[in-house]
C-alpha cells in the first residue's frame, strides 16, 4: 500500500484544519494509484531549524501561514526545490507577483482593471543616501492633480495589499492628503473607486473548482458572504468564474479568492492576489462545507495523479492571446482553455466523479455530525463576546443547516 502525507501549515485557526482532518478521517480515501492503492495521512507541520538539504516526509502542503511568517515560507521553498513537494500555493509567484504585479499582468491580458497609479512612498528610508538620491532623481509631483485625473472617489491602498490593512476611501483632496501623510513608508496605489455598482462578488477557487458569491464588504466580517443565488446573469456568472480561473492558472495559484465589482455592465476585478484566502467558518458559514470538501478533493487529486508543481509561469502563451485580434469574450475563452489545461480540469472532474463519488455524501453527513457542531461552537466562542455567543451559535447552525437542506435535495 502506498501512503502519501498532506501537511497543514497553520497559524492559530481552529476551524478549517479541524474540519479538514475530520472530513479526511471520515472519507478515509483509498485511491487508485499505479495499479495499486494510495492512502493518505494528514499532519500539522511543526516549525524548527532545518538543514537545507534535509529530506521531508510531506508530499503536499496546504499553506495558510507563510504569507506573514517568514521562516516557514523559506521552508516551503526548500521543500519545493529540494524535495519536490506539491504546494498549495506556490510561494514563488505569490512573493514576486503581489497585488501590484497581479494588476499589471491582468492589465496586460486586457482585463478591465480600474484605473490605478503607484505613488512613491511619503517617507523614504531615513538615510543620507536616500535623501541624496531623492534630491537628484525624484520628480516633484502633483498628487491632487493625479487624483483629479483618476477622479474621486478613490481608494488608497498598499501596493502589496491583503486583509484590508491601510485601505482608505478618499472622497476629496483633504482626505487624499491626510491618507498620504498617514501612509508613511508604505507604498500606495491610488485606484479609481467603483461606487453605485450593481453588485460586489467574491469568488473562492480551489484548483478548477470555483464558487462565486454575492459579497457585501460593508457588513461585519461574519455577514459579508450572502446566501443568495441568481444574483448575476448567466453570462456574468460564466465570466466571473472564467476570470478567477484564468488569474489563478496564470499565476499558478490553486487556492485563492478574487473580488470583482460589476458596474455599468462591466465586471472589474479589484482584488485577486489573495493566495492565502480566508476560509474561516465565521466568514464562510453556509459555504464552509463546500470549501473544505473542495480543498480535500483537489489535494487528493494532486496526490493520486502525481501532479507536479510548476515553479515557472507560462506568460508568453497568455500574452500571445492578449496581442491577437480577438474580442474580449474570445480572449477570455482562449485564456480559459489554457487555464483548463493547467488545472487538468477534465481529468479532475472525472476523478471527482469516480474516485471521490462519496465525498459529497460524506461531507453532507459530516456537516450534521456532533463533531462538526463542536467545532462550530468552539469557534463562535473564540470569536464573539459571551453575551452574543448563544445568538451566533444559532445563527451559524442555521446557515449550515440551510446548506445541508439545499444539498440534501
Ligand atoms: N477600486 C475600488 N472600488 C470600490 N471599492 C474598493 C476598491 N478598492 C478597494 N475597495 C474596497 O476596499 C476593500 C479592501 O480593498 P482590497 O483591494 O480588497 O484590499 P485587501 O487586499 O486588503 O483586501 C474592498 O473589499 C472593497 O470593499
Ligand atoms: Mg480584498
Amino acid at each position: 500500500m502506498n501512503l502519501k502525507k498532506i501537511g497543514l501549515l497553520l497559524s492559530d485557526e481552529d476551524d478549517w484544519p479541524v474540519a479538514f482532518e475530520q472530513l479526511h478521517r471520515r472519507l478515509a480515501p483509498r485511491l487508485d494509484y499505479h495499479g495499486g492503492t494510495l492512502s493518505t495521512d494528514v499532519e500539522r507541520i511543526r516549525i524548527h531549524p532545518f538543514n537545507l538539504a534535509a529530506p521531508t516526509t510531506y508530499d503536499l502542503v496546504i499553506d495558510r501561514l507563510a504569507y506573514w511568517h517568514v521562516h516557514p515560507r523559506e521552508w516551503l521553498k526548500k521543500a519545493a526545490l529540494v524535495n519536490g513537494v506539491y504546494l498549495i500555493n506556490n510561494p514563488f509567484t505569490f512573493q514576486s507577483m503581489e497585488k501590484h504585479s497581479a494588476y499589471c499582468a491582468m492589465i496586460r491580458l486586457g482585463l478591465p482593471i480600474p484605473d490605478t497609479w503607484l505613488i512613491p512612498t511619503k517617507q523614504g528610508p531615513d538615510t543620507d543616501k536616500f535623501r541624496r538620491t531623492a534630491s537628484r532623481y525624484h520628480d516633484w509631483f502633483d498628487l491632487p492633480g493625479i487624483a483629479r485625473q483618476i477622479s474621486y472617489p478613490l481608494y488608497m491602498k498598499p501596493f502589496d495589499g491583503g486583509g484590508w490593512r491601510g485601505v482608505s476611501r478618499v472622497g476629496n483632496e483633504w482626505e487624499l492628503m491626510a491618507a498620504y501623510d498617514a501612509s508613511g513608508q508604505t507604498m500606495m496605489h491610488l485606484q479609481r473607486g467603483l461606487e453605485n455598482f450593481d453588485i460586489f462578488v467574491r469568488a473562492l477557487a480551489i484548483g478548477p473548482q470555483v464558487n462565486v458569491f454575492h459579497y457585501d464588504p460593508t457588513r461585519p466580517m461574519h455577514d459579508r458572504y450572502q446566501v443568495s443565488r441568481d444574483f448575476l446573469s448567466a453570462e456574468h456568472m460564466a465570466e466571473a468564474t472564467a476570470v478567477v480561473k484564468i488569474i489563478n492558472a496564470f499565476f499558478r495559484w490553486e487556492f485563492n479568492s478574487c473580488e470583482s465589482i460589476l458596474k455599468d455592465g462591466v465586471l472589474q476585478p479589484i482584488d485577486f492576489a489573495n493566495a492565502c484566502p480566508d476560509v474561516a467558518i465565521i466568514s464562510l458559514h453556509h459555504y464552509f462545507p463546500w470549501a473544505i470538501k473542495s480543498l480535500l478533493a483537489w489535494s487528493l487529486f494532486c496526490l493520486a495523479t502525481d501532479r507536479r508543481m510548476r515553479l515557472d509561469m507560462n506568460t508568453d502563451a497568455y500574452f500571445a492571446i492578449a496581442d491577437s485580434e480577438r474580442s474580449y469574450p474570445e480572449k477570455l475563452a482562449a485564456y480559459s482553455a489554457l487555464a483548463d489545461a493547467y488545472f487538468d480540469t477534465e481529468r479532475f472532474q472525472e476523478f471527482r466523479a469516480t474516485q471521490l463519488r462519496h465525498l459529497d455524501e460524506v461531507t453532507w453527513e459530516y456537516a450534521q455530525a456532533q463533531e462538526f457542531d463542536d467545532m462550530l461552537v468552539h469557534n463562535v466562542r473564540l470569536t464573539f463576546p459571551a453575551h452574543e455567543q448563544e445568538q451566533f451559535i444559532a445563527h451559524f447552525r442555521g446557515l449550515v443547516g440551510l446548506w445541508v437542506q439545499a444539498e440534501g435535495r
